[in-house]
């Protein structure tokens, strides 16, 4: 199945229709089970929606009932100026008094070596989702997962090429310094993990990203050889949320009907 695409017009409209699609679904989530997880997404394209979520959704979220994890972790300490967890803690976290701060589970950046703050995170995992070591789920894990892709083709720590990428056992491994900035170690969760979860989103912008959303997108199955974020497969579906730039060299036809998804949920005609 093709994943699902939407189309904002710009960045600022992107990020607030990734915010109504979180909210939707982390709302059904809360209806159907008391926990509800979200991994969160690196990098600075998701912060706009991090935002948008502590500032105006504080009235629509079930704060109390989301947990928060995250898809990848650059190896610093968590006050680090390029620490994922420390991002998200400016601009979702700390805002929101109504989060209880167990509820946060981040990924130990600075526990060194790296393979022992993997190991350290997929116990916790395990843990919360009652999943034993060796063991494959029997159910969906995180609820949602958020992801971005990198210029390169990669999408949380998994790089095009790396071993990471072929692991087929683990839920989170580290990945030595990759050739993209920051140059740091990272600790990611694997495609298995990624794949156990129940839905997706892709959130990506700008105009530098318009070829590999491009290539990851329309070059299936073939890009699924090249590209980890091709081979992201969950229970539930996968959405790519664009902005018109990003989304620039797609097939007008998908362009198109991306736009009516967006226009539907922005409310614009
Ligand atoms: C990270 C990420 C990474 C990110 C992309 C896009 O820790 O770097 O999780 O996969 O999502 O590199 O990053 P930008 O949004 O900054 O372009």
């Amino acid at each position: 199945v093709r994943p699902e695409i939407v189309i904002a017009p710009d960045p600022p409209r992107l990020a607030g229709l990734a915010a109504d699609r979180f909210v939707e679904v982390a709302r059904a989530a809360a209806e159907r089970r008391e926990r509800v997880s979200i991994a969160l997404a690196g990098g600075r394209t998701p912060l706009a929606l991090y935002r948008r979520l502590s500032a105006e959704s504080l009235d629509r979220l079930p704060w109390t009932q989301l947990h928060f994890f995250w898809g990848d972790e650059r190896c610093v300490p968590p006050e680090h100026p390029e620490s994922n967890y420390r991002a998200a803690f400016e601009t979702l976290i700390a805002p929101v008094a109504a989060l209880p701060r167990h509820n946060v589970h981040r990924i130990l950046g600075e526990l060194v070596p790296p393979p022992a703050a993997a190991e350290a995170y997929e116990e916790l995992l395990r843990e919360f989702f009652a999943v034993p070591p060796g063991t494959e789920p029997t159910s969906a894990t995180f609820d949602l997962v958020l992801l971005g892709l990198g210029p390169d083709g990669h999408t949380a720590s998994l790089f095009p090429g790396d071993p990471a990428a072929e692991e087929r056992r683990r839920w989170v491994v580290a990945v030595g310094k990759p050739l993209v900035a920051p140059r740091v170690a990272r600790v990611t969760l694997t495609l298995p993990a990624l794949g156990a979860a129940d839905r997706v989103f892709f959130v990506v912008e700008g105009i530098e990203k318009r070829n590999i959303v491009a290539h990851v997108l329309r070059e299936a199955p073939a890009a699924e050889l090249l590209y980890p974020p091709a081979r992201v497969k969950p229970r539930g579906a996968v959405t790519w949320l664009l902005d018109e730039a990003a989304a620039a060299l797609l097939p007008e036809e998908w362009v198109r009907a991306g736009r009516r998804a967006a226009s539907e949920s922005l409310g614009i005609a």
